[in-house]
């Protein structure tokens, strides 16, 4: 275990098609109350419990982490912690601009903002049209100006929505200090109306933006990368490539997560959670949440991207997390 996600907030002010889309999470949708969430002392207490058992990196997800007030608090008090490495945030940009200087100032130090598209009707499709293309950007531009050089931006893409954009994305941050990351679009959840046509595989993004600027492969960052790098032959900066679908990366997760209302899943597609919140809340001792951890981390089996194809098929009602509740 090496890296815990965070989702410190259910709710979202955009609607993506592929995460919350707005026929079944309208007006009338109940999300938690402020009290079933997890305060931020149980997370700086879970956090710091987590560092004991090897986790180096925390990523703060929603929902939208940014309608959660006071989210620079919180940081201040994670980035203390022992052992902690590296805090991240991932959010969908719109209140970036407000906050990004703050967040900076609390120990926050990479951001990474979910964009779909820089053509506006396209982006509207995509984000259900609740903010406008321009205020995202401003927000990039915040997060560079405020230090959170390079920005990563995540680009679900959905075959036949946005697709035909990608290429606008990589030619408007080329050269910029800023990451642009093409990810697979997944099934997680059930409400989110996947189907295995609406992936673009990762090897198709390749030969398009490798025909366009010429690309080379890097080696990874860390153990167990998420994104597979590439660098403009040009020197014009690094692309990633998110290919959970097409290339199953299961084998070398360490990724724990921590829904806001205190669950713990050991997987993205997991169904069952452990519910940390109770035991918090029941008094138990740090040497006895240690334990339920351990032995939560150490009982996993997970590896649902590699079983896909047969899952899908055997069990297609099964009841997933969906990603809104656990931030990706
Ligand atoms: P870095 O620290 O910058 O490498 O961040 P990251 O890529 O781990 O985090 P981010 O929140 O940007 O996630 C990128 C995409 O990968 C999102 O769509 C996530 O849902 C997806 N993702 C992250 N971890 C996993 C995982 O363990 N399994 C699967 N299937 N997808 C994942
Ligand atoms: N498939 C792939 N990525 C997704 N994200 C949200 N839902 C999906 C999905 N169904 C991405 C968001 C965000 C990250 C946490 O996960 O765009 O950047
Ligand atoms: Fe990890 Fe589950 Fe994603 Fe596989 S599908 S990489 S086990 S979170």
């Amino acid at each position: 275990m090496r890296d815990l996600r965070i989702s410190v907030m259910d709710r979202c002010n955009f609607r993506c098609l592929y995460c919350m889309p707005k026929d079944a999470y309208h007006d009338g949708y109940r999300f938690l109350e402020t009290p079933q969430r997890l305060s931020f002392q149980e997370i700086v207490r879970l956090s710091r419990l987590f560092a004991g058992l090897g986790v180096r990196k925390l990523r703060l997800t929603g929902g939208e982490p940014l309608l959660r007030t006071n989210l620079g608090d919180l940081i201040g008090d994670l980035s203390s912690i022992n052992g902690i490495e590296d805090i991240a945030l991932t959010t969908n940009g719109v209140l970036l601009h407000q906050h990004a200087a703050d967040l900076y100032a609390n120990g926050l130090r990479r951001v990474t903002v979910s964009l779909d598209a820089i053509d506006q009707e396209v982006f509207e499709r995509m984000s259900g049209g609740f903010a406008a293309l321009d205020e995202v950007l401003e927000g990039i531009e915040a997060a560079i100006a405020a230090g959170l050089a390079p920005v990563k931006i995540n680009t679900v893409v959905i075959r036949g929505v946005n697709d035909h954009t990608v290429l606008d994305l990589v030619e408007r941050f080329r050269g910029r200090p800023v990451i642009v990351r093409f990810v697979e679009f997944m099934d997680v959840g059930n409400r989110n109306a996947w189907r295995p046509e609406m992936v673009v595989p990762s090897r198709e993004l390749v030969a398009r933006v490798n025909a366009r600027w010429p690309i080379r492969p890097l080696s990874e960052n860390y153990r167990g990368e998420v994104a597979r790098r590439w660098a403009f032959a040009d020197g014009a900066g690094e692309i990633g490539f998110i290919s959970s679908v097409s290339q199953p990366f299961c084998s070398g997760c360490n990724r724990a997560r921590l829904s806001s209302e205190g669950r713990l899943y050991t997987c993205l597609f997991a169904t069952e959670g452990l519910d940390l919140r109770a035991a918090l809340r029941a008094g138990v001792n740090d040497a006895e949440l240690l334990r339920i951890i351990r032995a939560a981390w150490n009982g996993r089996t997970d590896r649902y991207s590699e079983l896909r194809g047969r899952l899908v098929r055997a069990e297609p009602e099964q009841r997933k997390i969906e990603m809104y509740y656990i931030g990706g």
